[in-house]
């Protein structure tokens, strides 16, 4: 059952991110410590001019470029997927695109979706191999179509006959990280151990054709501190890389109108088939024209089941700054990871996410639930990378 913040905690916590203040004097073992909340662009702030692009941190080019394009009048859904369209091509990205880190049998499977706010359209793709620029694709069932989602081989057929060009998305990067991830998985999986399962939450029922026990982690393999995934190898210092990276990108032009996509390769080493937050609307990303876009990038399951990006827009519709809805959905997803191998001793969550809000005015902000993560902005001034707001400050 989830633990709704009590009211009054909740406006602590919202009022101490809005005023950029640390709450860890207040923090309880599990619960928020709250980082800075740079708040930049929220109201009575001067930087609020449109157009305004936010993206990701790794995002920077993206928004140069869907400013660029909004300048010279571009809809704002063809400014951001032209945006998002260079990181999707760039080899050294591994969540997105081109070079994103496969699934668990070698093949880069793409989820993307793209909605128009004046319109309130959507068009998605999910499990689409061989095209390097899902967002493109997303842009056109959204416009040649009467669809929202397409899949798998269906997305893919549609793709081709549009021209778009098929190759190997696998770059000689990420097949090593994916030989070396298989040759030493261990539990590193998503085929949850016997020791992993919930079964104690509905019994130990049988399943039909359940598997038989797997092996524990290989010998003298570890996991990185707050990761249940990265391998890190025996005397070696440098981890199988693991991503649940992806790029967000929304753009609001000068006349009041929003548009966003979010991009990925998703999970890495994922089951084959398996479909992240990124394409499913009001998940990983939603615009609502009247109130604002929000986008996710991180541990897709858990925006998927708190519909994520919806409800950024919604508590902004509500009243709440960007980045007080982003830390309040975070602290959602954060109350309701209940699952023993998603939490650390404090039970906080031991995976990140990290949500992105632009509102109708201009005002936008970001939060994640570990510090670190930062997203990218062009307010009309110069594109630029900024510090996100979070939730948890050490591990
Ligand atoms: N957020 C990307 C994914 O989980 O697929």
């Amino acid at each position: 059952m989830a633990h709704p913040l009590p009211r009054r905690d909740f406006l602590a916590l919202s009022a101490l991110a809005a005023a950029g203040l640390p709450a860890a004097a207040h923090s309880r073992p599990g619960q928020p410590e709250a980082g800075p909340a740079p708040n930049p662009g929220e109201p009575g702030d001067a930087s609020r001019l449109k157009p305004v692009v936010i993206a990701s941190g790794n995002g920077l080019a993206a928004v140069n470029k869907a400013m660029e394009m909004l300048r010279a009048g571009a809809d704002p859904c063809d400014a951001v997927v032209n945006g998002v369209k260079i990181i999707e091509d760039d080899p050294n990205d591994n969540s997105v695109g081109y070079g994103g880190l496969p699934n668990e049998e070698g093949i880069v499977e793409l989820d993307a979706s793209v909605m128009h706010g004046p319109t309130h359209k959507a068009g998605a793709v999910a499990s689409l191999r061989n095209i390097k620029n899902p967002a493109a694709v997303a842009l056109l069932v959204l416009r040649k179509t009467n669809h929202a989602l397409l899949v798998g081989e269906g997305a893919l057929k549609f793709a081709r006959s549009f021209g778009f060009a098929e190759e190997n998305l696998l770059t000689e990067e990420s097949r090593q990280a994916w030989l070396r991830w298989r040759a030493n998985r261990g539990a590193s999986d998503d085929w949850l151990d016997d020791n992993q399962t919930d079964d104690d939450k509905w019994g130990q029922q049988p399943v039909l054709g359940t598997a038989t026990l797997r092996a524990a982690p290989g010998p003298g393999s570890t996991f990185l501190p707050g990761s249940s995934r990265e391998l890190l190898l025996p005397g070696s210092t440098s981890p199988i890389p693991y991503t649940t990276g992806t790029v967000h990108c929304a753009a609001l032009t000068a006349a009041g109108d929003l548009g966003a996509t979010t991009s990925t390769s998703g999970l890495s080493w994922k089951i084959p088939g398996r479909v992240g937050d990124s394409p499913i609307i009001g998940a990983g990303m939603y615009v609502a024209n009247d109130i604002g876009a929000a986008g996710a990038t991180g541990r897709g399951e858990s925006v998927i089941q708190n519909c994520g990006s919806f409800a950024v827009v919604q508590l902004m519709a509500a009243g709440q700054s960007p980045t007080e809805a982003c830390l309040n959905v975070l602290k959602r997803i954060a109350d309701r990871t209940l699952e023993k191998r998603h939490r650390d001793e404090q039970g906080r969550p031991k995976f990140n996410v990290t949500m992105y809000a632009l509102r109708k005015d201009g005002a936008f902000g970001s939060a994640c639930l570990w510090k670190g993560g930062s997203f990218a902005v062009h307010d009309g001034t110069q594109g630029r990378v900024i510090q996100s707001a979070y939730l948890y400050g050490k591990q």
